[in-house]
């Protein structure tokens, strides 16, 4: 009795005309040779050929103890058709014999990467590996972090409330950035925002965007935000060297930092901890937001939009690339969550500094006493940037 898969197998073969042409199966011969003495001459095949169902050749190819160690064109003798030794060769990352120029299609003779263990993952070909690293690694608890970030940041704000001056302004002003400055920063922001959003749109929005707007609509703006993010990469890349430079200098170490940062800058006790220009804080931000992941995340940015000349784009590039890119965006994404909050709702005055160039007497003080002391002691000009007219400067400076 054949099982039912068998039989609904062999009906389809049937059907469809198909059944094996046996020619190396000695041992079938005796087994359909009555029947086929007993058909019609009419009928017999053309040839000698005989045909038969696969199913019921005896005894079977794969009884052969040699069966698994087959070359593909042994295996065709047995079984034509069966090309499984080779799909075998190729599923275990071996290249073959590409016709197209190595220069041009570096990987042409290879269908699937050979094995690696990429962090997290297990030992499997390159292409499965790196799914696992995004999928079990990179995505969830990259998703957490900036969730758990987001979180901290609404307990402090509902908690602590927002970091309001505790002097009266004064109406004087103090020219905190120039417009020089401030380009730099929006440029660079303004890129930032893009890149984030379109990031996290690309890497998580299937779990909060899909089940809302459906497929064509999800797949449209990706595909929309991906090529948004490949174009504001290039000018995140440019403008954060600028901003890196314009800053770098106020954000050198000096003496106080390191107490700035073991008071936590007094933020939870209410009494700010005197700073510079720039607080420990800033500086942390700047250096490893700003200097370090940047470099991480520009370098890898710029391979993966291929935009690195003389490298060779190959698959395993990508994936490495692409993982290093992963984890130093969540990482930057996660620092400057801290900043924009502090930088737009977390404290009064701060995001006037950035918006009119100009910030009050009383903020400088409550925030930044040193710089402070030192723009009235006539170290630091308190107007940096040549004023363009009267009326403009008085405008900016909100008077
Ligand atoms: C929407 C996004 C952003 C907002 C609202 C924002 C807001 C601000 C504000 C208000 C300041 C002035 C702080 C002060 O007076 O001490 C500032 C400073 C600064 N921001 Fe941003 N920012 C944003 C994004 C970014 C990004 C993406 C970067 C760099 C990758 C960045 C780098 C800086 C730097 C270097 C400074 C100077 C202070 C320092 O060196 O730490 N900002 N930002």
């Amino acid at each position: 009795m054949q099982r039912p898969s068998r039989f609904l197998a062999a009906l389809f073969l049937a059907a469809s005309g198909w059944s094996a042409t046996v020619l190396a199966q000695p041992a079938a011969t005796p087994a359909s040779a009555p029947a086929a003495a007993a058909a019609p001459a009419a009928a017999a095949p053309a040839g000698g050929i005989q045909s038969a169902n696969i199913f019921e050749v005896k005894p079977e190819a794969s009884a052969d103890p040699k069966y698994a160690e087959q070359t593909n064109g042994e295996r065709a003798r047995v079984q034509p058709g069966n090309n499984a030794p080779m799909w075998r060769q190729v599923g275990s990352g071996l290249t073959g014999y590409s016709s197209l120029p190595k220069s041009e299609a570096p990987e042409a003779g290879n269908l699937i990467q050979p094995f690696v263990q990429y962090p997290g993952s297990l030992l499997t070909n390159a292409g499965e590996a790196w799914r696992q690293v995004r999928n079990n690694w990179l995505i969830p608890y990259g998703g957490a972090l900036l969730l758990i970030v987001v979180g901290a940041i609404a307990l402090f704000y509902f908690g602590k409330g927002r970091i309001n001056l505790h002097g009266a302004e004064t109406g004087r002003k103090i020219e905190r950035f120039t417009p020089f400055e401030r380009s730099a920063h929006w440029a660079n922001a303004i890129a930032f925002c893009i890149l984030a959003i379109s990031g996290i749109v690309m890497a998580f929005g299937k779990f909060f965007l899909l089940p809302v707007m459906g497929l064509t609509l999800f797949g449209w703006l990706t595909y929309l935000l991906k090529n948004m993010h490949n174009f504001a990469g290039p000018l995140f890349a440019v403008s954060l060297v600028i901003v890196f430079f314009t800053f770098v200098r106020d954000n050198m170490p000096s003496r106080g930092d390191i107490g700035w940062l073991l008071k936590g800058g007094g933020l939870l006790s209410g009494k700010e901890v005197p700073s510079h220009r720039f607080n420990a804080g800033e500086k942390l931000v700047f250096w490893g937001g700003v200097f370090f992941l940047g470099i991480i995340v520009v370098a890898s940015g710029l391979v993966l939009d291929k935009l690195i000349p003389g490298l060779i784009y190959v698959r395993d590039t990508m994936q490495v690339a692409h993982m290093v890119h992963a984890v130093a965006t969540v990482l930057m994404m996660a620092m400057f969550i801290g900043h924009i909050y502090i930088g737009t709702i977390g404290m009064q005055g701060a995001y006037d500094g950035m918006k009119t160039g100009y910030v009050d007497e009383t903020w400088a003080r409550e925030h930044h006493e040193y710089w402070y002391d030192d723009v009235k002691a006539g170290k630091i000009p308190a107007q940096r940037s040549e004023p363009a007219s009267p009326s403009q400067t008085a405008q900016a400076q909100g008077l």
